[in-house]
């Protein structure tokens, strides 16, 4: 599939989602929104890709946030607009996603940027990366879900500092915050995301999606986590993988996941 801003390309189970404007560091328009809705439900539907990671083109940015030029005549309504839109297609989109979703953070992740990094499943960052909610500054909030996911992973307290502040932390800030898990050199980002990923791609991709349901549960306002949790527990014993993870182990083999 072709794309005005992005890039995506698949190899041995996993899929690389680039997003390609580096002359504006990435920043996300409406257009750039659309295609990556696009590129994570083609990657998702596709049987071979096992892991998506989503980075930013360049040596700069993974994304500086929202495009700040096309929202800034928008009316109230075209603003709740904006929001509700993108946070269905992408935001929500990925953080729900069945097959895992990791942000290889690369440099500037801010406002819509550093959004798009809390919606994938976990986050690994280069020493030069830079995150912040600065949204405050133009007089507006987070409004791809960053105020509800900032304050799940690093805490009330810090989302709240680091949002009305508008300030920007390091990396090795964020790892100690708990927002990222890893931080590794520029050249290294790609290598060790793609280590980690080989390890996901050696187990189950119909227990990693009930992982990712269950896990999801527990953070959504009137669900019990704890009863998606038996559920999905429950559907893993109807599973192919199931049947040859516990075959496997008992023949002492290793497994060889059908993915169904
Ligand atoms: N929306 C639209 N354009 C953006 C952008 C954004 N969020 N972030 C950067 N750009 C554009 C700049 O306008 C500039 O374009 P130009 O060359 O056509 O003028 C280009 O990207 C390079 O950015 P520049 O500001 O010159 O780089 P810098 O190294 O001096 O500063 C940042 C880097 C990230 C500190 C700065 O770009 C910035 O503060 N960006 C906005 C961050 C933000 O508020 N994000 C939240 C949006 S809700």
């Amino acid at each position: 599939m072709n794309y005005n801003n992005i890039l995506s390309e698949t190899n041995k189970g996993l899929t690389t989602i680039s997003i390609n404007r580096p002359s504006k560091l990435n920043a996300l328009n409406r257009e750039t929104i659309n295609e990556l809705h696009q590129a994570f439900k083609v990657a998702d539907e596709d049987k071979k890709t096992k892991v998506i990671i989503i980075t930013g083109s360049g040596e700069k940015a993974f994304v500086a946030g929202a495009d700040i030029s096309e929202f800034a005549d928008y009316s109230v309504s075209e603003g709740s607009d904006l929001a509700s839109e993108g946070q269905a297609l992408l935001f929500d989109y990925v953080a729900n996603l069945a097959t895992p979703v990791i942000a290889a953070v690369n440099g500037f992740a801010l406002g819509g940027g550093l959004e798009l990094a809390m919606a994938a499943h976990f986050r690994i960052a280069s020493d030069n990366a830079k995150m912040g909610l600065p949204e405050v500054s133009l007089g507006v909030i987070p409004g791809y879900g960053g105020t509800q996911r900032l304050p799940q992973l690093i805490g009330k307290g810090r989302a709240m500092e680091l949002i009305m502040t508008a300030g920007m932390i390091d990396a090795q800030t964020a790892k100690n915050y708990g927002l990222v898990n890893h931080v590794t050199s520029q050249e290294e980002l790609m290598p060790l995301v793609e280590k980690i990923a080989s390890k996901i791609m050696r187990n189950s991709s119909v227990a990693i999606a009930a992982a990712i349901c269950a896990i999801n549960a527990g953070f959504e306002a009137g669900e019990n986590g704890f009863n998606a949790e038996i559920s999905q527990f429950g559907k893993c014993f109807g599973t192919a993988d199931f049947k040859e993870g516990t075959t496997a182990f008992l023949e002492k083999r290793r497994a060889d996941f059908p993915g169904k």
